[in-house]
């Protein structure tokens, strides 16, 4: 499938889906938010793909949504852009494969808040993240002041969407933003190696743990282990359980059909 603002391609069983419109940093606007929503359904429904590594063409992962677009926007308007932000992360947290950001550059306001809504974050150590909204007189608006508050606990999360600060990604690693910091030279190996990893593995299991684990932090926690219940239960109806403990007992590597 074309588009005009991402490039989107497999290798093996990793789809990389790139934020490709590097002369504006790969600001988000309304074409960018409706291909990256297209982009995921066919994701989701390729079988031949397991994990999805999302990242940006040149020196952005995403430097925030688009200010251009934004700026003579009534409140109505702004309320229907941030509902299209919301939704398309909404469900990029929500699809059922890993998805890893490989952040490469600045991932500022809804490049960061794009990154949060990824699974993993793996980051380049040129990689700079923030939430500079109120510098423009605005709030986060696709989910900003949820997910990282989440993330990092609300204190850090205050400090940093008051301030509007701009943090390196080995201070984001320190309160817990991102996963890992790598060479920028080795990013995308890196974020390859832990997609093809993951990949390697029962990729029901997989999808079943990340559901587990997006609900269940979202809800009590004995709900949350109700549905580890079910989950874990209903692994024991796939080949790939019954695959996976012969190949144990026999010693060799499975061969997971995803079934
Ligand atoms: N929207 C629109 N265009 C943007 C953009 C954005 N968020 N960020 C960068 N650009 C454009 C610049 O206007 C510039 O375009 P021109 O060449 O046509 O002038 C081009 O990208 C390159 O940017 P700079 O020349 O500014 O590059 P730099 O290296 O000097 O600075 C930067 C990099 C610090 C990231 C700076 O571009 C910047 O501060 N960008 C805005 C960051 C920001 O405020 N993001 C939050 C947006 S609001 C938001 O995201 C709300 C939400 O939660 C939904």
């Amino acid at each position: 499938m074309a588009f005009e603002n991402l490039l989107l391609k497999k290798e093996g069983n990793v789809a990389i889906l790139s934020i490709n419109r590097p002369k504006a940093l790969n600001a988000l606007n309304t074409s960018v938010l409706e291909e990256l929503n297209q982009a995921i359904n066919t994701i989701e429904k390729d079988e031949e793909i397991y994990v999805v590594v999302i990242t940006g063409e040149g020196k952005a992962f995403v430097a925030g949504a688009d200010i251009t677009e934004m700026k003579d926007k009534t409140p109505e308007e702004a309320r229907e852009f941030a509902n299209l932000g919301l939704e398309v992360f909404r469900k990029i947290e929500l699809m059922e494969k890993p998805v890893i950001a490989a952040v490469n550059g600045f991932a500022l306001g809804g490049g960061c808040e794009l990154a949060m809504s990824c699974d993993i974050r793996v980051a380049g150590e040129k990689a700079k993240f923030g939430q500079p909204e109120v510098g423009l007189g605005i709030t986060p608006g696709f989910a900003g002041t949820q997910r990282l508050a989440r993330l990092v606990g609300a204190a850090k999360a205050n400090e940093l969407i008051f301030t509007g600060d701009m943090i390196s990604a080995a201070e984001a690693e320190k309160i817990g933003l991102v996963n890992k910091v790598v060479s920028q030279e080795e990013l995308m190996e890196k974020a390859m190696d832990l997609a093809n990893k993951i990949a390697s593995k029962g990729q029901l299991a997989v999808r079943y743990s990340k559901k587990a684990i997006n609900r269940g932090i979202e809800t009590d926690i004995e709900t949350g282990m109700a549905l580890e219940r079910e989950l874990f239960a209903l692994c024991f109806a796939t080949e790939d359980q019954k695959e996976g403990m012969t190949a144990f007992v026999e010693k060799r590597k499975p061969n997971f059909k995803n079934k």
